[in-house]
């Protein structure tokens, strides 16, 4: 019988394809910009330099303009839609033509301080000489193209772009979205997974949509931002940026970069003036904003709670965001929910309408740790390895009874079980 320790590491050696790391060989058969991040936090406990090599491919795959792709397609698969002629970019390697949400430059602070604990950051430090102007390079592009109202936040144009594909978030600012030429296709994510785990038919034919609509405008970036159907602050990925921020200027002190310490200085600065646009008053939690109607989605989801992540500390939010942690933590066997199940739409099951996200839980429990509440962090930490313990490395878990949800050998999922919840108190 193998340990969790030696099934993670199992399920990140079989998941390598070579330098990237797929997901789930069935269900995501290519690197995922996110996935790839975290994965490499997971090898860092076992083989620092392939963690180091699995951020360094996805940057090969970075544009001109220092967007950086959710998928690189390195090598066809027939096993998944919409593949990369879908896509129809005009880069090489093909890629697909929307982002993630910024997490390298904190994975890979996370890679540097282990070196430096570890006392080999001299054969690392040329690594990261290499990787810095790439991250700095997808901030700036974030900043340039992706918050055109200069408030320091992320602007979303589609659902897949915020890593949580069909939370309830994005149903009002989708409805704009014309579905009527999408047309024939076959979805291969329902052939693989139960549907009851999955989007909606309607979800799908809106990200299509939204595909269609990129493809359209030969995927110029700042033509998108500018007419897209869907523009979306997204809670998640500006707290994510932010957070991702701060890191990436560590990484500049580290390096004598005063120059860019100081552009990066500004942008945080910018973030943190402007993220309160994202509190919404009336539900006293942090939540996303359509940009183009200015209308809150009023969901608390496991994304509010990124706010510690990022570092934000305003005691009043903060004490309305415990609150409902301890509302939440009260219904629930396992932290933290991705939707608040006091909510009517909530699904224990149903992709990002209830389940657990080991990811998201890392990322939350960083934070609470962070920011002193050791009690909620520990909870989630303990939450995070129970549901891995009892269950495996699924994807995701009910958040009720602990059932996995999504593919199983999960890949993110193996690597938060080796970086941080195999230690929970
Ligand atoms: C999918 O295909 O379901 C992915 O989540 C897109 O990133």
């Amino acid at each position: 019988m193998m340990t969790l320790d030696e099934t993670a590491r199992a399920i990140l050696t079989g998941n390598d394809r070579g330098g990237y790391t797929v997901p789930n060989g069935r269900v995501y058969p290519f690197q995922w910009n996110w996935d790839s991040a975290f994965v490499a936090i997971g090898f860092d406990s076992f083989d620092p330099d392939r963690a180091w090599a699995e951020i360094e491919t996805l940057f090969r795959a970075q544009w001109d303009d220092g967007f950086l792709p959710h998928i690189v397609f390195w090598k066809d698969d027939e096993g998944y839609f919409p593949g990369p002629s879908v896509w129809g970019t005009a880069f090489d390697p093909m890629t697909s033509g929307i982002t993630q949400p910024p997490v390298a430059a904190t994975m890979l602070r996370r890679l540097w301080d282990n070196a430096r604990a570890r006392g080999d950051a001299p054969a690392f430090r040329p690594r990261l000489e290499a990787l810095f102007p790439k991250l700095l390079a997808w901030h700036r592009w974030f900043r340039d193209v992706r918050d055109p109202d200069s408030r320091g936040v992320v602007i979303a144009t589609h659902p897949w772009e915020t890593g949580r594909d069909n939370s309830p978030e994005w149903d009002a600012p989708g409805e704009p979205i014309d579905v009527s030429n999408v047309g024939d296709y076959v979805r291969r994510d329902t052939s693989h997974l139960d549907a009851k785990m999955r989007p909606t038919k309607l979800e799908y034919d809106r990200y299509l949509a939204l595909v269609q609509f990129g493809r359209a405008k030969g995927w110029d970036q700042a033509e998108i931002a500018r007419t897209n159907p869907f523009q979306v602050a997204d809670v998640g990925m500006s707290m994510i940026l932010l957070r991702a921020h701060r890191d990436l200027l560590a990484l500049a002190a580290e390096l004598g970069r005063a120059e860019e310490a100081h552009e990066l200085q500004q942008m945080i600065t910018r973030a943190e003036g402007g993220i309160d646009w994202l509190w919404d008053e009336d539900k006293h939690c942090w939540s996303s904003r359509d940009r183009l109607t200015g209308r809150f989605s009023g969901f608390v989801t496991s994304a509010s709670f990124l706010s510690f992540y990022a570092g934000l500390h305003d005691p009043l939010k903060d004490a309305a965001m415990l609150t409902h942690f301890e509302r939440i933590g009260a219904k629930v066997q396992f932290l933290m929910p991705s939707l608040d199940p006091d909510d009517p739409g909530f699904q224990m099951i149903r992709y990002w309408r209830g389940p657990v996200w080991a990811v998201v839980n890392y990322m939350i429990g960083l934070g609470l740790a962070e920011c002193g509440y050791d009690a909620q962090a520990q909870r989630v930490r303990r939450d995070t390895a129970e549901l891995m313990r009892r269950n495996g490395l699924y994807e995701a878990y009910s958040p009720i009874d602990g059932t996995g949800s999504g593919g199983d050998d999960f890949s993110w999922t193996a690597a938060i079980w080796l970086a941080w919840a195999r230690d929970a108190a």
